[in-house]
């Protein structure tokens, strides 16, 4: 009885760490395209202007609200069923020794890979959306707060943009590695297998894992290169 519970919580728990993650996969989407706009020559208006709709509209604030909920569900829910995994691993030999069979290094890493992502965004929210929100800020010429302004003077400072650029490089690496694993996995926790649609899942999940963090680190390379 208390096995079967430890199960089903289990189960309830990669449940919910599927649905926390690929909503998150769909916001990595949206601020990936809206942080496009960096790489516009004179686009400093237009990403300014986003960023007050972004953080004024109403119906984006409800998608923020759900943002911050699933970061913080999918790292709680994710710390306890590691931990969970690792005590049922210790009394089992045959899993502890079997593990590295059918698995590849981001699908063992991903407790790991997580936790680099979650100090990465508790460092990228005070740097940029703690600023936005309840800092004083320069205004642009629309009167906008200068969030472009905040972004380009963050990775081209002088004593801590070229630390700040390769911490963003080798967190995007960490994105790259946790989403190759973490996207198909999501599906496959939700029970959606599929003979003929499965195979084509993987590779749409292989490629928006690699493209979505490489664009995110080319930003703050062009950036630093070009202002
Ligand atoms: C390297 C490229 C990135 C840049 C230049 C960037 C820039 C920004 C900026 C300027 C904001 C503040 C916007 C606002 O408050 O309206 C923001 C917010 C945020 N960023 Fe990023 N970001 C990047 C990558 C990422 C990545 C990879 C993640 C997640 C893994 C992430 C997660 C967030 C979150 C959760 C917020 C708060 C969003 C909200 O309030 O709805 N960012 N980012």
């Amino acid at each position: 009885m208390a096995k079967s519970v430890l199960v089903q919580s289990s189960l309830a728990k990669k449940y919910w760490m599927a649905l926390t993650g690929l909503f998150l996969c769909v916001f990595l989407l949206g601020h990936v395209a809206g942080n496009l706009q960096l790489f516009l020559p004179d686009g400093s208006l237009q990403f300014n202007a986003y960023a007050k709709f972004m953080t004024t509209n109403p119906l984006v604030k409800i998608l923020s609200y759900l943002t911050y909920f699933s970061i913080l569900f999918h790292a709680v829910d994710g710390i306890l069923l590691t931990l969970q995994n690792r005590k049922a691993r210790g009394n089992n030999s045959y899993a502890k020794n079997n593990t590295a069979a059918n698995s590849t290094w981001a699908s063992q890493n991903m407790a790991v890979l997580g936790t680099v992502l979650l100090v990465f965004i508790v460092t990228h929210m005070t740097n940029f959306w703690a600023k936005m929100h309840f800092a004083e800020m320069p205004l642009d010429a629309a009167g906008n707060k200068d969030l472009y302004r905040i972004t380009v003077e963050f990775f081209t400072n002088k004593e801590f943009g070229l630390y700040a650029v390769v911490f963003y490089v080798l967190a995007m690496l960490a994105l790259a590695f946790h989403l190759s694993h973490g996207f198909l996995s999501a599906f496959q926790s939700l029970g959606l297998r599929h003979k003929k649609y499965t195979p084509i899942l993987a590779k749409l999940g292989l490629a928006f894992a690699w493209l979505v963090p490489l664009l995110f680190a080319l930003m703050p390379i062009y950036l630093f290169i070009s202002k």
